[in-house]
């Protein structure tokens, strides 16, 4: 099992991770871990249930029985597609603050390491790096200062149609920043041996790039 090669991507709210962890995973024929979507599944299945969001055994419990499936672009809970509905607002801001419960984390750690399968896997979250695949032999850090991150947002919104603006996003993304990278368990830092990038005046493709390259220069070592 170690030796299946995972790629981890980590990094802060809207820098791009997602995107070039499925471009990358998708280059190389590997399986991609969303791992914020499962953070993501345990705030809506709380929401639906009405638990309370600071009851953080009954949170725990909930993440440990989460009945997930990745099919391609579907999030698939219990059987049902929740694409749409784990990506809303209120559900994104949930998973940020459940996330910062020791017992919701360590609930979610077996589910996420089973995404390890031959040929590979890419991992993109907080924490891919630093606690969950550890040994991955490449681990990148990717950044971008957030006024980029929130022009990008912005652009995102506007383009599906969405209302945006770019003061709300700044101060929703620094507040993100703040719990993420303050958090006691798991905050948002690089890994030991992680490459750092940092996208603020790079476009997608580039970095893809870059993140494949240094995968190359790994196995032809
Ligand atoms: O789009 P955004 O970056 O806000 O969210 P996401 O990557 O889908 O993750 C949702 C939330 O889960 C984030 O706000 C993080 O606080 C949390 N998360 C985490 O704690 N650890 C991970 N490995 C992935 C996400």
């Amino acid at each position: 099992m170690r030796s299946v090669p995972v790629i981890t991507i980590d990094g802060p709210t809207a820098s791009g991770k997602g995107t070039v962890a499925s471009r990358v995973a998708a280059h190389l024929g590997f399986a991609l871990l969303d791992s914020g979507a499962l953070y993501r599944l345990t705030a809506l299945s709380a929401l639906e249930a009405g638990v309370d969001l600071g009851n953080e055994a009954a949170l725990a419990e909930l993440a440990g029985r989460l009945d997930v499936r990745f099919e391609g672009e579907r999030v698939l809970l219990s059987g049902r597609e929740v694409s749409r509905d784990i990506r809303v607002e209120t559900v994104g801001l949930a998973a940020s603050k459940i996330a910062t419960f020791p017992a919701v984390r360590e609930a979610l750690v077996v589910l996420q390491q089973g995404f390890r399968r031959a040929p590979g896997l890419v991992a993109d979250g907080r924490d891919m790096g630093t606690v969950i695949f550890p040994d991955a032999p490449l681990k990148v850090f990717l950044t971008a200062s957030v006024e980029a991150r929130a022009a990008r947002r912005y652009k995102q919104l506007i383009e599906k149609g969405f209302p945006a603006n770019m003061d709300d996003l700044l101060r929703d993304l620094r507040e993100r920043d703040a719990r993420d990278t303050q958090r006691a368990v798991a905050p948002l830092k690089p890994a030991e041996g992680a490459h750092l990038l940092d996208t603020s005046n790079m476009g997608i493709e580039p970095a893809v790039k870059q993140v494949l390259e240094w995968y190359q220069s790994l196995s032809a070592r």
